[in-house]
């Protein structure tokens, strides 16, 4: 693993007790676990890594074809594919004593039970992982996932039961497929959570006009990647324009420029994620030039700059 550890002061962000060195992380489905990473990208420089979700019992996820491109963007119904708590604990654990980026552990389920089962049993190992964050968003499972997601009580109710649970943070993952993002957003912060990230993947389809079939096995998938920019930037800065705690955006991210804007927006971090499928550095190769553009731009740092977009109805 190259050691090349970047300390730029003025990307340096906080979220409840915690303090990242900067705010561009890479988000969960797009960098595995976080440990197979090292040979390709120096993980070291990431202000953060989420994992995949990760659910009680290993799922083998959707049958293919679950992923297509779209103009701008790509469709996935993946189906939250992934080894289970149990091997993720024996197995990439121990992987993360060697680093020194935050690794962020996303967790799904498909009731307040399982969420809570995960989360004790990482509560009663020893573990450097900073946080969790909570997929209550995910388009692609039939039970459970976005369930919780759509509705305020449910979202309440989940985010206080893993709150008396844990001290660590708590980052409820917000669905774009909602009418009112910020009911959603508000129930999670009066119940406890540390933070909200937005947005989850926009429900997509993708026909096939020669052949007259779908695309994708599941017929309905998420929507990612710059096509959705728009509908991430809007979520976050209505978010930003109700809640007190920090927002962490994403959707659409592939330079600093959109960095940027997510910043400006009210984002206090950024989640990089369909883009590393095109270059896993995606995010490495944005922290140098986000902190360039800060300096130009005289602001002090990134946390000035959140949420300083001018509306002309301000
Ligand atoms: C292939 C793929 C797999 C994903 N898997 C997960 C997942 O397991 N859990 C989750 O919370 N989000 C998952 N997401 C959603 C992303 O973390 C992110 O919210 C979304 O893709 C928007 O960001 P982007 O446009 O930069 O990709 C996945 C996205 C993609 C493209």
């Amino acid at each position: 693993m190259k050691q090349r550890i970047l300390s730029l002061s003025n990307l340096k962000i906080s979220i409840g007790n915690t303090t990242f060195k900067n705010p561009i992380w890479v988000a969960s489905g797009t960098f595995g676990y976080g440990t197979e990473a090292p040979d390709l990208i120096d993980v070291n420089t990431l202000g953060a890594i989420v994992t995949k979700s990760i659910t009680r019992q290993p799922r083998e996820g959707n049958p293919p074809p679950r992923i297509v491109e779209t103009p701008s963007g790509m469709i996935n119904s993946i189906g939250l594919a992934n080894i289970g708590v149990e091997k993720y604990i024996k197995e990439m654990l121990p992987v993360y004593k060697d680093f020194s980026t935050k690794i962020i552990m996303n967790i799904a389920g498909t009731d307040i039970d399982e969420y809570v089962e995960i989360l004790e049993l990482m509560e009663k190992i020893s573990t450097n992982i900073a946080g969790y964050e909570i997929n209550i968003s995910c388009p692609n499972v039939k039970k459970g996932g976005m369930e919780f997601g759509v509705d305020s009580e449910m979202t309440a109710k989940l985010t206080e039961e893993l709150r008396k649970r844990t001290d660590r943070l708590i980052i409820m993952k917000l669905s774009p497929n909602v009418s009112d993002i910020v009911s959603i957003g508000k129930a999670a912060e009066n119940a406890g959570a540390d933070a909200v990230s937005a947005i989850n993947t926009v429900v997509g389809m993708s026909i096939n006009a020669k052949t007259a079939k779908s695309n994708i096995f599941t017929t309905y998938g998420g929507l990612s990647g710059p096509a959705i920019k728009p509908v991430g930037l809007a979520a976050v800065n209505k978010l930003y324009n109700k809640l007190s705690i920090p927002i962490i955006g994403m959707g659409g991210i592939v330079s600093s420029t959109d960095v940027a804007e997510y910043i400006l927006a009210g984002s206090t971090a950024v989640q990089v994620g369909t883009a590393n499928f095109r270059n896993p550095g995606t995010g490495e190769n944005i922290i140098d030039l986000i902190s360039s553009y800060i300096k130009e731009s005289n602001w002090k740092s990134s946390v000035e700059m959140i949420g300083k977009v001018q509306t002309y109805n301000k």
